[in-house]
């Protein structure tokens, strides 16, 4: 045991006060406040490895559950978050402690689990090792469909319910990697991230978060809809006028050829079979 002073929880994030100290350990570890999704709506998935210090979480390592779709095969495999220490705990090993717990639990039921780090060396002794992620972008042609978008908003419970339904039916965006996963962290990066716009384009039946709406150059962070609409398409519902795209997902589905693709180390670490590696891919950065 790392400390006399603590016991290990697991299972927490789900009740009220476990749910409560994972929030107020990210706000203080990272300043990301999660509780808008007590509204919009926690992962399910979501397992927790903590130490505790009586009411006090002091270390977390949490896992959740990805639905992932990679190089034609659905894959469920787990992801890494909300890994912290309380300063005054560092270096007695309760991350490492914490690590090799989630990981038990991960290997026991799939064979592949994922993460984004700024800190790489910090995993690779777990076994992770790093994969670089494409950027896609190129000219844009004009596409055919009308004008017809609305921006959405997360403080409108119609808009969300909208969003929601959409993910409940939405179709992978891209078969060579992407993912299909509940919609806590898409939320959270568009309410963290005001730059980025929902945008529900009626005649597809689809949502598109895009970033900087009103340049020349169209930024496509994630598609959720049924069926995957071109990108022209995609780019005409939303006003047109854009001469290129930037996209940061998979394109096979877009119906677009990139004239050009930048590997960029986005963080990405995987452990386990990952078809994809070695090939031009992106997992949409809809998460935090
Ligand atoms: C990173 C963090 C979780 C480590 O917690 P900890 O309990 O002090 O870690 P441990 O004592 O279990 O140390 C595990 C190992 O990681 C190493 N380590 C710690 N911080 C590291 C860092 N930033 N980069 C690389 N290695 C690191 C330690 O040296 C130790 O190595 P060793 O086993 O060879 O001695 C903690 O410092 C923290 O909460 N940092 C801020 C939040 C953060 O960065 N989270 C990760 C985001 S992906």
């Amino acid at each position: 045991m790392p400390s006399p002073d603590l016991d290990f929880r697991f299972g927490f994030a789900a009740s009220p006060e476990g749910g409560a100290e994972i929030a107020r350990l990210i706000q203080d570890m990272f300043a990301v406040d999660v509780t808008p999704l007590d509204r919009l709506g926690h992962d399910p998935s979501v397992v927790s490895f903590g130490w505790w210090r009586d009411v006090e979480l002091i270390a977390n390592v949490s896992l959740y559950q990805r639905e992932l779709w990679l190089q034609g095969d659905r894959v469920e495999a787990f992801g890494v978050q909300s890994v912290a220490v309380r300063p005054a705990w560092r270096g007695r090993g309760l991350f490492h402690d914490l690590m090799a717990r989630a990981l038990a639990y991960a290997d026991a039921r799939a064979s592949l689990v994922v993460l984004t780090t700024g800190t790489p060396d910090l995993y690779t002794p777990f076994g992770f090792r790093q994969v670089r992620e494409t950027v896609f972008s190129g000219p844009l042609a004009p596409g055919r469909a009308l004008a017809n978008h609305r921006r959405l908003s997360l403080a409108s419970d119609r808009d969300v319910a909208l969003a929601r339904d959409l993910f409940a039916r939405r179709t992978p965006v891209s078969r060579v990697c992407s993912a299909c996963d509940h919609p806590a962290l898409f939320f959270l990066k568009a309410v963290e991230d005001p730059d980025i716009a929902l945008m529900h384009l009626p005649d597809f039946d689809a949502l598109a978060a895009v970033r900087a709406i009103g340049e020349p150059t169209l930024t496509l962070l994630d598609v959720v809809a049924p069926a995957i609409p071109p990108l022209e398409g995609i780019a005409a519902a939303l006003g047109g006028g854009f001469a290129s795209a930037r996209v940061f997902i998979t394109p096979d589905r877009l119906a677009w050829n990139p004239a050009q693709t930048t590997s960029e180390d986005t963080g990405y670490m995987v452990r386990g079979p990952y078809l994809p590696e070695g090939h031009a891919f992106m997992l949409s950065p809809m998460k935090v």
